[in-house]
């Protein structure tokens, strides 16, 4: 099912690179007959062509039947103007491949309740999935700076979904919860926001394609206490991109780390694009410290949701389990393993 699939491997910047060579080890030492073309990206991509997002790398993704992405983002070009930036390279990838669909499944590993700052019989009840929307809202509204009439400064970033993006949105939601526990909880901010509005008014009309489903709305302040009060309540969350960025990464500490967590962005054809959560980490780059178990998680994702290799994806997944369970850990999980050792730890698992 997988031989002879393109591979386009785009590691990027900071532990970008670091993580995303032990996810390759793992895919290649399952010998799957995958194909993998490598491009620049981020600060590496102004590097190499002026530009965070390559002309080639951007074709090298169309064409490719999948993506793995590492990370970017250098503190060397954080002065560029925005257009430049290693983080437009991520936003503009997104857009173009049109992944909308941004799925973050968070799940307690056996063995690191000590590495959750919540309470171990609190961590140990999450097994949720954040289904995040991608390409509206804040992120790519009109923004912009500007000086008021009074002469001081302003910044703008225009909030906005159109109907048609919440939908498409919806159905994932709901088709990933009817896989799971069959709840869904819509996060929004419906008391305050008119996206928010619309967004719920949306899903409430999505639902009754779903009668199957439970579906509950949480206003997105609630979500982020309910996430460490009883996480193990949640099964599926649906919300915009801006509260799934947020809530996405206070999930990551429920569960241990930020180095766990995978993700898959998908288009509505089921290419996708897939990447650690975290970013490129330039406090621990070059350091060896980083956690490549998320990297190779969303490995797993890929040959699950893009290349139909769910065996595989299975037999990742329970190595990383494995590898955690023998107490090798990096050091953001309280160990000294490096990321080559945790690498290994998770082969030796296969
Ligand atoms: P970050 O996720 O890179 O790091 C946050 C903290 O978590 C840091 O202390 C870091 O050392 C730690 N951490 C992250 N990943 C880890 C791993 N695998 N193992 C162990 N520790 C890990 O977020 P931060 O610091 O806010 O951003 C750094 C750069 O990354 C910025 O330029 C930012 O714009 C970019 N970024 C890029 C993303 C992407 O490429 N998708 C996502 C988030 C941030
Ligand atoms: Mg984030």
């Amino acid at each position: 099912m997988t031989y002879g699939k393109l591979i386009a491997i785009l590691p990027g910047d900071g532990i970008g690179p670091e993580v995303t060579s032990e996810a390759r080890r793992v895919l290649d030492a399952l010998d799957l007959g995958l194909t993998f073309e490598e491009a620049p990206v981020g600060g590496a991509g102004y590097r190499a062509s002026g530009r965070p997002l390559p002309e080639a790398t951007l074709d090298l993704a169309k064409r490719a039947d999948a993506v793995l992405f590492g990370a970017v983002g250098d503190p060397e070009f954080d002065s560029l103007e925005r257009a430049l930036r290693p983080e437009q390279a991520i936003l503009g990838l997104r857009k173009n491949l049109t992944t909308f669909a941004n799925l973050r499944p968070a799940k307690m590993f056996a063995g690191l309740e000590d590495a959750s700052t919540l309470k171990p019989e609190v961590a140990n009840a999450i097994d949720l999935v954040i289904v995040r929307e991608l390409n509206g809202d804040v992120y790519f509204g009109a923004k912009g700076r500007g000086t008021t009439e009074g002469g001081l400064r302003e910044g703008h970033d225009l909030m906005r979904y159109d109907e048609s993006e919440v939908r498409r949105i919806a159905h994932v939601g709901f088709q990933t919860a009817a896989k799971r526990r069959g709840k869904l909880c819509s996060v929004d901010k419906a008391n305050v926001l008119e996206t928010s509005q619309l967004w719920r008014d949306v899903v409430i009309e999505v639902a009754a394609d779903y009668p199957q489903i439970e579906l509950t709305h949480m206003y997105v302040d609630n979500a982020a206490m309910q996430l460490v009060r009883n996480p193990g309540a949640f099964d599926t969350i649906v919300t915009g991109n801006l509260f799934g960025d947020i809530l996405s990464d206070q999930a990551s500490m429920c569960v241990g780390s930020i180095g766990m967590l995978p993700s898959a962005s998908l288009d509505a054809q089921g290419k996708g694009l897939y990447e650690p959560i975290h970013g490129s980490a330039p406090d621990i780059a070059g350091q060896g410290k980083a956690n490549p178990c998320a990297a190779i998680l969303s490995a797993a994702m890929m040959l699950r949701h893009s290349l139909g290799d769910g065996v595989a994806a299975d037999r990742i997944e329970a190595a990383v389990s494995k590898a955690l369970a023998t107490g090798v850990r990096t050091p953001d999980l309280g160990g000294t393993a490096t990321t080559r050792a945790m690498g290994d730890a998770v082969l030796a698992g296969l």
